[in-house]
């Protein structure tokens, strides 16, 4: 999907030259033997396994075992993996994003090849999901997960729409080189359609300019608030997948938004700062009676190490001191190419499709994706949630959220 021209052209009608060098297909099959050796993890050595099913996102394949005891890897293990019998493939670095125990003890981990391989009818059936990404300190890395995530998930084979509700220095479309001329703040005021303000970006990604049509939602009349909504509905009609790179901080439009959203990405990095803040969103999200839906990324990690227990800690003592389960959807490492790419304002996936940070980032695509399949039945829609939480007190007496004003 990437490059399919091998060029994409930016708003200014200069063609940029973005090839995401695509890994090559690969056939896994049933039965194939495969080599793992965990990354970081106090298992040593290496595991023979077979293949047990394959999907587009991942494989699952026999907990392998050691001496006759099952070799019982946690889910976050990295792994580093060698297919046996299949000339031409090296060793592949995978996660493990599940671990079932029951039946047939198997392991699922990622695949290494990015492939659009979700047909359209597929994607028809799925719907839209919307992702809201938060943090509650500004400055770790909610735009540039929220853009190269989208890419990542675009190269699935999704229909990515960013909607930029930044407005700090390094938004969406200046990291895309885009120069919107219209946001959702005409939208709101009736002066463009929906359609007239979404730009096309790198790799079949779309951008929604925000401008301040977001950060000013508590000012917005109930008509204008309602051409929002229309807005926001036309817009899932058409994304498989919604991604609000929201602003830092927790005013209660950012919440009504997050609450409204089928998945919370929770940013921080691991300084200590990030971490509490990150602490006290969660907290807000849980006194606003947030359950479910909650992932944490945990960016800027200086190793996987780091990423897997500065995530897990977070985790767990939202789980202990607020009840919150919060799902781990991974880490990212701390990469010089991430700051490159935002100074060249091409896209870190596109830039250097190859830097470890950019694995990262496929690895959490397919990962999410995993995931949001398990989750089938929970999604509802955003639009109607939007409206409740904003509306609610007017249009439905047995809502108790009443709107910001
Ligand atoms: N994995 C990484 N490795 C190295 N640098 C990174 C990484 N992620 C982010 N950065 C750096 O951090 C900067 C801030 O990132 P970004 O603008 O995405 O943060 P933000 O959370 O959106 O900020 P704000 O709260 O202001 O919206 C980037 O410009 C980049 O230089
Ligand atoms: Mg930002």
């Amino acid at each position: 999907m990437f490059g399919r021209n091998g060029r994409q052209a930016c708003s200014r009608g200069v063609a940029v030259s973005m090839t995401l060098e695509k890994s090559k297909s690969l056939d896994f099959v049933v039965d194939q033997p495969l080599v793992v050796r965990p990354v970081n993890s106090v298992y040593q050595g290496s595991y023979q396994t077979r293949i047990l099913s394959v999907d587009a996102y991942s494989l699952e394949i026999e907990v392998p075992r050691e001496k006759g005891k099952l070799v019982l890897l946690p889910v976050g293990t990295l792994v580093s993996v060698a297919a046996e019998k299949a000339p031409g493939l090296d060793a592949f670095e995978a996660e493990v994003l599940d671990r079932r125990l029951t039946g047939r003890p198997s392991l699922t981990i990622s695949r290494p090849d990015v492939i659009a391989r979700v047909s359209r009818r597929e994607t028809e059936q799925r719907g839209c999901r919307v992702l809201a990404v938060a943090s509650g300190k500004g400055g770790v890395g909610k735009t540039v997960f929220s853009l190269n995530y989208g890419l990542a998930l675009a190269d699935l084979g999704y229909r990515v729409y960013l909607v930029d509700s930044d407005l700090g220095t390094a938004n969406l479309d200046v990291l895309l080189n885009l120069e919107p001329r219209y946001n959702l703040s005409h939208v709101v005021q009736g002066e463009k359609g929906i359609s007239e303000i979404v730009l096309q970006g790198p790799a079949g990604i779309h951008l929604v300019p925000g401008g301040s049509g977001i950060k000013q939602l508590a000012d917005l009349s109930e008509w204008q608030f309602s051409r929002l909504i229309a807005a926001f509905n036309e817009l899932t009609q058409q994304a498989d997948v919604l991604i609000l790179d929201t602003g830092a901080g927790i005013s209660r439009n950012v919440t009504n938004f997050l609450a409204a959203a089928d998945e919370i990405i929770v940013v921080s990095t691991p300084e200590p700062h990030a971490v509490m803040d990150a602490y006290a969103l969660l907290k807000v999200l849980a006194g606003e009676g947030r359950h479910g839906g909650i992932k944490l990324v945990l960016n800027r990690a200086q190793d996987a190490r780091e990423g897997l227990r500065v995530g897990a800690r977070i985790r767990s003592v939202a789980k202990r001191y607020l009840g919150l389960e919060v799902s781990n959807l991974g880490f990212i490492l701390e990469d010089g190419a991430v700051t490159k790419a935002v100074r060249s304002k091409v896209p870190l996936l596109l830039a250097f499709p190859n830097a470890p940070s950019s694995r990262c980032f496929r690895r959490l695509a397919a990962k999410g994706q995993k995931q949001a399949q398990g989750a089938k039945g929970r999604r509802t829609s955003f639009v109607d949630h939007l409206r409740r939480l904003f509306f609610g007190p007017r249009y439905r007496r047995d809502d108790t959220v009443g709107r910001d004003r």
